[in-house]
């Protein structure tokens, strides 16, 4: 099959094109012949060398797809060939055919389309486990989304709002703002032009909030950390800007709040049971319409230096997907 091959750690243009073994479906697994794939920030970092856990080279990147079961392996019983889905994977995204665990797994809901379901796994499953099993935000709540525009950050916005939360988003540019502010976003605050700290207490009338959600770390970190409220949470999602934030004890105690760390993958894993109920519960908003993925841009698997671009150069406003065939020729699959 092709794949895109990250065969020694670099930026996303020491990556190549090639053909790679094919996977085969092991216990509990399904074969997936992909038609896209969602790229994630987390991405870059692996093929970089510098995520978490390192994957040894070469390898295929990428941790979500949506297609099609081409066969599956000993012991899964939920799907069959030929069903559409979206899996979650750990690699090996980025190619014509991927494995993933059936727990891992979910049926493309009737709502989406490929490119749709390609991002939706990662950004909307590491979303909602952070506001509802982490955070457990309550309607009511106030939540801050950094990043807002962005992969998790827009899931975050959508997921917040149908939980019932009044939703501020923080970005760095207009044009994001407006894109969350779409999203249902309730306020908004422009953190390349105002102070994060300042902007909120004016929004929520002096008091701050009861939930941040931070994929950015980074300076903003600080001041976001410091606008939360009495029993309020802090989400530790990632840190796009590339710097891990330290925080001051003091204000734990003085507010009572806590520092919760988020991740996502290795939970899921942890608890199979719990993250096919997450899904589950994401599907029942997808169709009720109180969900909508953004998928701002799609390219054709030769176009991959573009795709990184547009994640890598901070563009990007949702998600952007690589395709692994021409989605108008996917109605077929
Ligand atoms: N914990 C988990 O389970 C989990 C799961 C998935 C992802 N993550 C993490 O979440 C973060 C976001 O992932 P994503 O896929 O949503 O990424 P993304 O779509 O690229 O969004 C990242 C956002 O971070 C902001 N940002 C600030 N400085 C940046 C920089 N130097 N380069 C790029 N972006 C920058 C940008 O928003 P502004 O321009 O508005 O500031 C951007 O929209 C990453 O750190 C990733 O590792 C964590």
């Amino acid at each position: 099959m092709r794949a895109l091959v990250c065969k020694q750690y670099g930026p996303p243009d020491t990556l190549r094109i090639e053909a790679y073994p094919d996977p085969v479906a092991g216990p509990g697994q399904i074969l997936v012949q992909v038609v896209a794939a969602g790229i994630n920030f987390p991405d870059l970092l692996a093929i970089a060398g510098k995520y978490q856990v390192k994957t040894p080279t070469p390898f295929v990147p990428g941790n979500e797809a949506a297609g099609t079961v081409l066969s599956i392996g000993p012991g899964v019983r939920d799907f069959s060939p030929g069903d559409r889905v979206i899996v979650a994977t750990r690699g090996g995204a980025f190619a014509e055919r991927c494995v993933a665990y059936e727990k891992m797994s979910m049926r493309m809901p009737v709502e989406l389309d490929y490119a749709q379901a390609a991002g939706f796994s990662v950004t909307y499953g590491t979303s909602y486990h952070a506001l509802v099993q982490r955070a457990s935000v309550q309607a009511g709540e106030t939540l801050l989304v950094l990043g807002a525009a962005g992969g998790v950050g827009i899931a975050a916005v959508q997921i917040g709002k149908a939980l019932g939360a009044r939703v501020i988003a923080a970005a760095s540019s207009a044009a994001k703002l407006e894109f969350a502010r779409a999203a249902g976003a309730d306020a908004l605050i422009d953190y390349s032009t105002a102070s994060l700290r300042d902007s909120v207490k004016e929004i929520c009338g002096g008091d701050g909030v009861d939930v941040v959600y931070d994929p950015v770390g980074g300076e903003l970190a600080e001041q976001a950390y410091r606008a939360l409220n009495w029993h309020g949470r802090y989400l530790v999602v990632g840190f796009a800007s590339g710097d891990i934030p330290a925080f001051a004890a003091n204000i734990a105690l003085l507010k009572e709040a806590s520092i919760v760390g988020v991740w996502w993958g290795t939970w899921a894993e942890k608890n199979p049971g719990l993250q096919a109920r997450n899904m589950q519960k994401l599907a029942e908003l997808l169709a009720a319409g109180k969900l909508v993925p953004q998928t701002s841009e799609s390219y054709a698997l030769e176009d991959f230096r573009a795709a990184f671009a547009a994640i890598a150069g901070r563009r990007a406003l949702g998600k952007v997907i690589l395709q692994m065939m021409p989605l108008a020729a996917s109605s077929s699959v």
